[in-house]
């Protein structure tokens, strides 16, 4: 990882994360203050998002700007560019996501279609928008949050894992246009990890605290240590690695039989 002041003059002023307000979000936005960079932080819910921000200006000695968007809106470009006004945008964390978990029969249309504006839609639209002035400066950095369920498909993800294998080649096919233009791209896979959102799934007799799942602290050092680095995609934690590892060996069919044992005892969370 570069140092505070270099990592400031390849990825600053200022780094665009959006849905932030909690979780991993929140943990992307702390640790890039902690490196130096002003931040505009965008999410749905103003009180968290506030509070958010609020606590990294008490830690912190950077420019912190809240932005009450919601990111599936058809002119989210627009929008975030109006939060963002004239600042320097050097890096793009895109976090948010709906991660529903659902049986596909039981999706509704409408919320299936807002899951691919959150998840897929802004993320390739706001990376359009920013990209091109990243690439005339010759530095910057994208960072899109996949899943080690969009390598995979499984039962109850259907939607979700798709979003997420989405962002997992969008960012290849960034990181292939953009890397000898200076500009860092980086998809980030993480296994489980203990956010308000990743919670919202775990039934009652779940494993919330076992060395399976994360923290959202050691993820975002993790991605953010490889960011600028040789990989084009993290899964961070070295048990994740070994998983993600065992699952891409096997035939196609038992790969999507195994996830399945896992995810068919997720929760429907409707969210
Ligand atoms: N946590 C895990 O185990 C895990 C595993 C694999 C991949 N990931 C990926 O990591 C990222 C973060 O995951 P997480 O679910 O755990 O979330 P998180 O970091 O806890 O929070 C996501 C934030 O995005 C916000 N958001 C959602 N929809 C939005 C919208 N339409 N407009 C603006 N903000 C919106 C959420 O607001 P609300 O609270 O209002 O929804 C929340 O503040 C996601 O891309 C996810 O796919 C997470």
């Amino acid at each position: 990882m570069p140092e505070v002041p270099e990592f400031r003059s390849r990825y600053g002023p200022c780094a665009l994360v959006a849905g932030a307000a909690v979780g991993l979000g929140a943990e992307w936005s702390r640790q890039l203050a902690a490196r130096g960079l002003d931040l505009v932080l965008v999410d749905r819910d103003a009180g968290p998002l506030v509070a958010t921000c609020d606590a990294i200006r008490r830690e912190h000695a950077v420019e912190v700007v809240p932005a009450v968007v919601d990111l599936g809106r058809a002119d989210v470009v627009d929008a975030v560019a109006r939060a963002v006004g004239d600042r320097e945008i050097g890096l793009l964390v895109y976090n948010a996501a709906l991660g529903t978990v659902a049986p596909f029969l039981e999706m509704d249309p409408a919320h299936m279609a807002r899951m691919l504006d959150v998840n897929c839609r802004a993320p390739m639209l706001l990376a359009h928008a920013l990209a091109p002035a990243m690439a005339r400066r010759g530095r910057g950095g994208i960072v899109l949050l996949s899943s080690m369920s969009g390598n995979v498909g499984s039962a109850q993800l259907a939607v979700y894992a798709a979003t997420k294998a989405f962002d997992l080649v969008l960012s290849d096919a960034l990181w292939a246009e953009l890397h000898d233009r200076g500009v860092d791209v980086l998809a980030v896979q993480p296994g489980s990890t203990r956010t308000p959102g990743w919670l919202t799934s775990q039934g009652p007799g779940a494993d919330v605290t076992g060395p399976m799942v994360m923290d959202p602290a050691d993820v975002v050092r993790e991605a953010l240590d490889a960011l600028g680095g040789d990989a084009t995609v993290l899964v961070p934690g070295e048990l994740n690695r070994m998983g993600a590892q065992a699952i891409a060996s096997l035939p196609r069919r038992q790969a999507i039989e195994m996830m399945s044992q896992v995810t068919s005892k997720l929760v429907r969370n409707d969210r």
